[in-house]
């Protein structure tokens, strides 16, 4: 299945999860308007997904939500539509000109949504392209997934939506060390008011990329003055302890 397929069939139950069934990530949400106070030119964000960050990433100029997904780019509310120019299309291959955008991001694992090592580092020389000089790019990505073994059909959720159905997640992980992989078989029943019930399966695969791969597969590229957080909090990245791997990765000036 493409990527553009799986976020497709996938944003319904990740927009629910991240509008509604899980509370905003404040401090998330307030990272990257912190990172946006400090780069005030072009922005853009790669696998902007539903526009859920696109309130923190407004500024004075412009910034650019790019998204493969029909799906996710159709679920935009008008007010954050009005806030970003939204565009479809792949961090592999950027529809933009060199050295235009002065801070670039993927945030929320976005990279680890890319599982072919060789388009993760077309998706990273991009961003590196058309970074300008003293910008900056922005990523997160979890190492801990790395080291997440595999988990048996759990429940995840049952919860009540606000059109009156409930929504059922249960999962099963399946670790894939010999594919350097994580795959999340998910299985989504919705039940609705007449208690009618119907599942569909939707499996995200995430590379398992290591904090020394990330930073490498930067600074190959020619990113210089790495700063690695472990944390929305901007705390120091410990590879036994971090929740994720924050990385803000320069282009000389
Ligand atoms: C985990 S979601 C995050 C969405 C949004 N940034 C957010 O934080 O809510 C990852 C997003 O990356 C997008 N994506 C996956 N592969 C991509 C690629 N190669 N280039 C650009 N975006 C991609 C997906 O369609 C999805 O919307």
């Amino acid at each position: 299945m493409s990527t553009r397929d799986l976020w497709n069939r996938y944003a319904r139950y990740f927009n629910a999860e991240e509008g509604f069934i899980f509370p905003a990530d404040q401090p998330e949400l307030n990272f990257y308007r912190r990172i946006r106070k400090d780069y005030t030119g072009r922005c853009l964000e790669i696998g902007a997904g539903a526009g859920r960050l696109t309130g923190s990433l407004h500024a004075g100029s412009v910034t650019v939500a790019l998204e493969p997904s029909d799906s996710m780019l159709q679920a935009w509310s008008p007010f954050d539509s009005e806030q970003a120019v939204r565009l479809q299309g792949t961090g592999e291959l950027l529809p933009f000109r060199s050295n235009c955008f002065d801070l670039v991001c993927f945030p929320y694992n976005g990279l680890q949504c890319v599982t072919g090592s060789e388009v993760r580092a077309a998706v990273v020389k991009e961003a590196f392209r058309v970074t300008e000089p003293g910008g900056v790019f922005v990523l997160e990505v979890s190492p801990v997934f790395a080291r997440r073994g595999s988990e048996p059909l759990t429940e995840r959720y049952n919860a009540s939506m606000p059109d009156g159905t409930r929504l059922i997640l249960r999962e099963r992980v399946e670790s894939r060390p010999d594919m350097d992989s994580v795959r999340y078989h998910m299985f989504y029943t919705t039940v609705k008011t007449d208690g009618s019930e119907v599942t569909e399966e939707v499996t995200l695969e995430l590379a398992a990329t290591s904090r020394d791969e990330t930073v490498a597969l930067l600074k190959q590229t020619g990113f210089c003055d790495i700063i690695q957080w472990g944390n929305y909090d901007r705390s120091p990245y410990d590879n036994d302890l971090s929740p994720r791997l924050l990385v803000s990765a320069g282009k000389e000036g």
